[in-house]
Parts: C-alpha cells; sequence; structure tokens
C-alpha cells in the first residue's frame, strides 16, 4: 500500500513539474586565489610577511600587553626544549641583543622560567607588514 501511494505521488509531482527550459551553459568565470596560474604550477607568492629589522621592538597599545613579536615566531617549543629561550633566556639574552623575558616569567634571579610562562606564544603574536594585506582591519587602541 505504502510503495503504491508513493508512486502515485511521484507520477503527480514529474506531472506538475512545469515546462522545461532549454538553457545553455553560461561560461563561468572564477578567478582562483593563485591568479592566471595554472594548476600544475606553484602559484608566486603575492604576500610575504615584512619583519621589522633586527633588534625593533614594537610599540605597545595599553600597559600589561603581552609585547608583539617583531620576528618570525615559528621556533619549536617542545616539552623537551624552548628555542625562544635560546635569546630570550636571562642567561642568553644580553649576547643574543634580545629582551630577557619579564620578571613576571621568572621563579627566581638566575631566571628560571615559570610552568604558566613556558609556551610563550599562547600570550605573544607575531605581527608583521604584509603588502598586500592579508586581512584587512581597521584596529585602533583609541
Ligand atoms: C634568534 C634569536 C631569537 C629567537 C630564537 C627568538 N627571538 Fe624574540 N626577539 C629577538 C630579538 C633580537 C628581538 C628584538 C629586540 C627586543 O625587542 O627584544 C626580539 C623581540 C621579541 C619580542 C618583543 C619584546 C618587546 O619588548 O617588545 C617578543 C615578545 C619576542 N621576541 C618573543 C619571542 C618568542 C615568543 C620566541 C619564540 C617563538 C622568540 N621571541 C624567539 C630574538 C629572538
Ligand atoms: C601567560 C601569558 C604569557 C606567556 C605564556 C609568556 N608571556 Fe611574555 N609577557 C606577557 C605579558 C603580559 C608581558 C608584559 C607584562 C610583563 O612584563 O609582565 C610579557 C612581557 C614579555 C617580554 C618583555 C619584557 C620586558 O622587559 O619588556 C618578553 C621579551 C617576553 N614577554 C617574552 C616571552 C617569552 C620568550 C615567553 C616564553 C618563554 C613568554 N614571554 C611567555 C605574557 C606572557
Amino acid at each position: 500500500m505504502k510503495t503504491k501511494l508513493s508512486w502515485i505521488l511521484f507520477i503527480m509531482l514529474c506531472g506538475c513539474s512545469g515546462p522545461h527550459t532549454a538553457h545553455t551553459a553560461q561560461p563561468v568565470n572564477v578567478t582562483s586565489l593563485g591568479g592566471n596560474t595554472p594548476v600544475t604550477q606553484a602559484a608566486p607568492l603575492d604576500s610575504e610577511a615584512q619583519y621589522p629589522k633586527r633588534g625593533a621592538a614594537i610599540a605597545r597599545n595599553y600597559a600589561e600587553q603581552p609585547p608583539l613579536i617583531p620576528h618570525k615566531a615559528d621556533y619549536p617549543i617542545s616539552l623537551q626544549r624552548n628555542s625562544c629561550m635560546n635569546c630570550h633566556g636571562w642567561d642568553k639574552a644580553k649576547r643574543m641583543k634580545a629582551t630577557p623575558v619579564a620578571a613576571s616569567h621568572v621563579l627566581d634571579d638566575k631566571g628560571t622560567l615559570k610552568g604558566q610562562n613556558y609556551f610563550c606564544t599562547q600570550c605573544h603574536v607575531p605581527q608583521a607588514q604584509n603588502k598586500p594585506p592579508r586581512v584587512e582591519n581597521s584596529f585602533t587602541s583609541q
């Protein structure tokens, strides 16, 4: 019974679907992010991160802000080692011309890092000039 009913419904629906308009396919103009570069080739980078010259810290916008990282930030941080500390550790910073990690990050006067400050990029993010900008941004600190 159920199957019979659905067949009747099916036929009715087919009958009601109106006249079919014959339409020719229009060309679709889709520009991919890779521009006109064929898919078999790697598109040239249109935007590469431009960091300030070495040694140039970026001005902070408000008190207690974790300062922005003015260089690439893909130095590995693992349970075994924290590469950021190769330059920012209290024993290395002077030689590497980097700011030592903040006093708030350490346990003692030797500069032993607190566990809660181990994963630097949890709070510090890199900031670069990108031309053209990857993401439009109208942020102001005012
Ligand atoms: C090869 C050495 C080196 C390594 C590795 C390194 N940095 Fe830096 N970093 C610098 C130098 C040099 C500066 C610029 C001087 C300054 O402001 O400390 C800097 C600046 C910074 C600043 C800005 C400090 C300020 O006062 O504005 C932060 C934050 C920072 N780095 C975080 C990190 C983090 C997080 C890592 C790991 C992902 C890291 N750095 C790895 C050398 C390094
Ligand atoms: C829980 C968030 C947090 C983590 C994790 C963290 N920081 Fe910070 N960092 C801050 C804040 C907030 C400040 C600014 C206030 C202060 O000085 O304590 C700061 C300040 C700094 C400064 C500037 C110090 C100065 O004297 O001006 C450096 C350099 C820095 N951090 C590097 C690091 C590095 C390297 C790591 C990882 C080993 C790290 N931070 C982990 C939040 C964090």
